[in-house]
């Protein structure tokens, strides 16, 4: 979908804020059901919708059930901003939402997320004013609307380049059981399992992750099934974590950075001006910005085959030493894939339990006055079954971890949040160094939310009041 608006709301009354849960789940809330192949190019618009963990509380739910939902979910975003290495500008005192701002739409002001996707802004906007309506009935409070979409190229075609210029969303885990789409989705393993991202099915452990719970005395209606715990109903069954993350991207600090740094580049790159830009670009972030893989001795991008660019690859045999991807480029952090120690069969198991998916959308918001950029991004948005194994995982221990891929004292090049990182580029005969990494990306708000199943809102459309 071309363009997106994602709503912050806030449930000020219970009862009728159901009423406009049960008014969407008539037909206007999209579901994996609509999913087949065929009819995806028949879409016109997607709209979904999640809980923070304080909207659930807000929604109804009893204090019982909501002790079942995970410590990362229960903390939210900036409760874990220690972890997550939001500090700095991007602390959650800064953030625009979800953050401590006063003023600013805090975490626990936040209670539900509406996206909202559309081919274009106009069906987009019919969307808007029709949702706006219903909230005004449910006395619902909109604290803050976020836009986004894809940009287009010079010949108005859709693309998905993010704001640095690289093609984006090109590596996505294939997910057991689901259809192939008509263009094939290759990855570099066998397809993961669904339980990696949805709740209630096996995953790489074969077990099923931990799901939320309710007494099987507040579902009278017979909604939900029966959860594992004797006693219990399953809330979580086909429902997700979603990690909504708003990253300013600073694209003319990167640049000035890349064309400095370019012309200290000397043997074993090309020797073009514009060719070494590119080179360099692409080292920093592990891909040609093309999308096309890094190979070694490659020193500019092949040209992207009929379905765009393979994403088939691995590390260990042919790029071991990272002479083609760095290994603390972005992605060679974000997904080792078999280049971890000991050995490439465990590093791939390792990484197979890593897994995100992404749907993430670039923003951009012009700006008021001459001559100043206009302010741009990524609203990042992952899907996990784990937030704490998953996304928390990958930010921490591989992205911000200082020691990683035999090396020390390094950031992701792209997204950490840094003063004066370095960045190894291995080459022949002697490696490069490249220093003064600034920070190009900022957060400046985001949340953790539960995207609950079909049955789990169905659910919650009608769950009856308590009194604790
Ligand atoms: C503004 C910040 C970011 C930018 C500009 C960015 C950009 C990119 C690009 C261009 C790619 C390569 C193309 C692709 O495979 O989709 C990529 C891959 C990836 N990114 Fe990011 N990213 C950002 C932040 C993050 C964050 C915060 C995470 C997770 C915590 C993340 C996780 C990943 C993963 C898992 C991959 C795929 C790696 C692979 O499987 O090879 N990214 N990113």
């Amino acid at each position: 979908m071309a363009t997106a608006a994602f709503l912050l709301l806030k449930i000020q009354d219970a009862g009728p804020f159901r009423a406009w849960l049960r008014e969407i789940l008539k037909g206007e809330l999209t579901t994996a059901a609509e999913i087949p192949t065929e009819r995806l190019e028949r879409w016109t618009a997607c709209m979904n919708v999640a809980f923070t963990w304080h909207g659930l509380k807000a929604l109804g739910l009893d204090k019982d059930a909501l002790q079942t939902f995970p410590f990362e979910f229960r903390k939210g975003m900036a409760g874990r901003a220690h972890v997550l290495g939001d500090t700095g500008t991007s602390a959650p005192e800064h953030w625009e939402f979800g953050g401590t701002r006063p003023g600013g739409p805090r975490d626990e002001d936040i209670h539900v997320l509406l996206m909202l996707y559309a081919r274009n802004e106009e069906e987009l906007c019919a969307r808007l004013v029709r949702q706006r309506t219903l909230f005004a009935k449910a006395g619902v409070q909109e604290l803050y609307c976020q836009r986004a979409a894809h940009p287009r190229d010079k010949h108005g075609q859709l693309t998905s380049r993010e704001p640095f210029g690289f093609e984006d969303g090109v590596s996505q885990p294939v997910i057991q059981g689901f259809r192939k789409h008509e263009r094939p989705s290759e990855d570099y393993d066998s397809p993961i399992a669904a339980g990696e991202f949805i709740l209630g099915h096996d995953n790489e452990y074969q077990e099923k992750p931990l799901s939320p719970t309710v007494h099987e005395s507040r579902d009278s209606l017979g909604r939900l099934n029966a959860a594992a715990q004797a006693g219990r109903k399953d809330l979580g069954l086909d429902g997700s974590y979603l990690v909504l993350r708003k990253l300013q991207q600073d694209v003319d600090g990167f640049n000035a950075f890349v064309e400095q740094k370019s012309k200290e580049l000397t043997d074993g790159c090309p020797q073009d001006d514009e060719k070494k830009k590119e080179w360099l670009k692409a080292k920093l972030m592990g891909r040609w910005s093309n999308g096309a893989p890094l190979k070694p001795d490659q020193l500019e991008a092949p040209e992207p085959g009929p379905h765009g660019h393979s994403n088939a690859f691995t590390y260990s045999e042919d790029d071991a030493a990272g002479l083609g991807c760095p290994m603390t480029s972005h992605i060679r952090r974000a997904n080792p894939r078999d280049s971890l120690a000991p050995e490439p069969g465990l590093s791939k198991l390792v990484s197979r339990r890593h897994r995100l998916l992404r749907r993430g959308i670039p923003y951009r918001c012009e700006p008021q006055t001459e001559n100043t950029s206009p302010e741009q991004g990524l609203i990042f948005i992952a899907l996990n079954a784990q937030l704490g194994r998953q996304f928390e995982f990958v930010q921490q221990s591989w992205l911000h971890n200082e020691k990683f891929g035999r090396l020390y004292d390094e950031r992701d090049p792209v997204s950490s949040n840094q003063e004066s990182g370095v960045m190894t580029i291995p080459m022949k005969p002697l490696r490069r160094c490249v220093t003064g990494i600034q920070s190009f990306v900022t957060m400046k708000g985001g949340g953790y939310f539960f995207m609950p199943g079909v049955s789990a809102l169905e659910f919650l459309a009608h769950l009856e009041p308590t009194t604790d």
